[in-house]
């Protein structure tokens, strides 16, 4: 993980982009929701125009939380807390250079030397309705790099339209990376995240900002053309190292062989104590990275607190069907 995070920042500081630092998970701007969700959620005034200090393209690495998959939690992907690796272009570069760049990042054994044959992308496919038009411009860029046509989804708003982060706020069609997780080593021709989306994993979506959602829900234009792009730290780490998991990532592995020490249990005994070992760690990580955050919030019966407290019920009741009835969590509060 230190060594994908350094990559990152060194290939777009070499693009010219400053590197600025994570912002807090309880966000500044936004009271219409509770965490940050997305690199970009810190970023919306400067999305929206304002002159940001640092220039026109930046990159970091943002701490993320999204609950609204919490029940996912325990399949092989899903986690509450995560690690986004992004780079904005507020007004600057647009569809060629962001798709480029990704490529580029992905695929140079410089980098991540990720073998192209394993790799699918989606596109926007366009909403009549709303007088946005099919995204044949990044479907083109992508042929321009080598992705064959069989190999390009072409997918609705509920796959491939980004934001608002909040209830309103910046949001555009997007483009997506997927790594093939497969049976066998290629995938088969015609196959891409359209036909066989449980055999692709989602690893960077690239999204091009040019509308703001109003408070009556309406899509007008942005004066700045922008860019936000999220790579997922933890999913990237899985097509690179070939887990099976996010969680034998070395992020998430110390707190599921604690708790394996801690249970007696094996991970790979049954689905049951594979899943229960993963919401623990899931879900205590995420506690401790809010009550470790700059804004440090206490478990308690309201707002973020509340998250809180919940993850902790859910870990602890994990805990017990796994047979630990000690108090444990500080345990892996440590690892984390
Ligand atoms: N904001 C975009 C996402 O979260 C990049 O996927």
């Amino acid at each position: 993980s230190k060594i994908l995070r350094q990559k990152y920042l060194e290939f777009f500081a070499s693009k010219e982009h400053k590197i600025i630092p994570s912002a807090s998970l309880i966000p500044e701007n936004d009271p219409t929701v509770l965490f940050t969700t997305a690199g970009m959620h810190p970023l919306v005034p400067y999305l929206l125009g304002e002159k940001h200090p640092e220039g026109k393209r930046l990159t970091n690495v943002q701490k993320c939380i999204r609950t609204q998959d919490i029940d996912e939690v325990g399949d092989n992907r899903h986690d509450t807390f995560f690690e986004m690796l992004g780079n904005w272009s507020l007004g600057d570069y647009f569809k060629k250079e962001t798709i480029s760049w990704s490529w580029e990042f992905l695929t140079s054994p410089k980098y991540l030397g990720l073998d192209p044959k394993k790799l699918a992308v989606s596109v926007f496919a366009g909403e009549e309705e709303n007088g946005i038009p099919r995204d044949n411009e990044a479907a083109q860029i992508w042929q321009s790099l080598g992705v064959s046509e069989d190999r390009i989804a072409y997918l609705p708003r509920k796959n491939n339209w980004w934001g608002p982060a909040g209830q309103t706020g910046p949001c555009g069609p997007d483009t997506e990376m997927f790594y093939w997780k497969g049976d066998g080593e290629f995938p088969p021709a015609g196959s891409n995240p359209g036909t066989d989306e449980d055999h692709w994993l989602e690893i960077w979506n690239d999204v091009f900002m040019q509308y703001n959602k109003n408070k009556e829900g309406k899509y007008e234009p942005l004066a700045q053309k922008n860019v936000d792009t999220g790579m997922g730290l933890e999913r990237t780490l899985v097509a690179l190292s070939g887990f099976a998991d996010v969680f034998q990532i070395d992020t998430f592995w110390p707190l599921i062989q604690k708790i394996e020490e801690l249970s007696g249990r094996e991970y790979i005994e049954s689905i049951e104590v594979t899943k229960s070992m993963r919401i623990i760690s899931d879900h205590l990580r995420t506690a401790t990275m809010i009550m470790g955050d700059d804004k440090q919030v206490a478990p308690s019966n309201v707002d973020q607190g509340y998250i809180v407290r919940r993850m902790i019920r859910r870990a602890v009741r994990h805990g017990r069907l796994l047979g630990i009835n000690e108090n444990f969590c500080d345990k892996i509060a440590n690892e984390v």
